[in-house]
């Protein structure tokens, strides 16, 4: 059976490939689902990638891979700096974790460079564009055995 990784994405980046692509490119959500589903297949995994712009939802939603997924890697976007429930959601998920930061959040302003999530991620990624999903995806296959 492949191993399942939820992409999970946070508040704003349903809107990847228009908003501020100076900051965060131009591919959109859709182009790395696609990118990340094409690597997960020759990686022998699954992916389901999932957005939202409610706390709440995405707290249901990591309540709900305790399930469903063998791993999480998560963009939590504006949430990483502000939300312990996504913290405490995570912490009662039992596999492998990873963080994704589109931008080099240690670049940018002050309130950006802690992230409440980072105290569980395994790993944490920022300042690779999208192509850090990708990476990300790979070292969450490994972590996965
Ligand atoms: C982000 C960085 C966050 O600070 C910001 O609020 C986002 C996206 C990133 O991918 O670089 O929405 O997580």
């Amino acid at each position: 059976m492949p191993k399942q990784i939820l992409i999970l994405n946070g508040p704003n980046l349903n809107l990847l490939g228009t908003r501020q692509p100076e900051v965060y490119g131009s591919d959109t959500l859709a182009d790395v689902e696609r990118d990340c589903a094409a690597l997960a297949a020759e990686l022998g995994a699954e992916v389901a990638l999932k957005q939202s712009n409610h706390e709440g939802a995405l707290v249901e939603m990591i309540q709900e891979a305790r399930n469903t997924a063998d791993g999480i890697i998560i963009n939590p976007a504006a949430y990483s700096h502000t939300s312990v429930a996504i913290l405490d959601a995570l912490n009662m998920f039992e596999g492998p974790v990873l963080e994704v930061h589109i931008s080099n959040i240690h670049q940018r302003e002050s309130f950006r460079h802690h992230s409440f999530v980072s105290a569980r991620a395994e790993g944490v990624i920022a300042g690779f564009g999208v192509e850090g999903y990708q990476l990300a995806l790979r070292r969450m296959v490994n972590l996965l055995g």
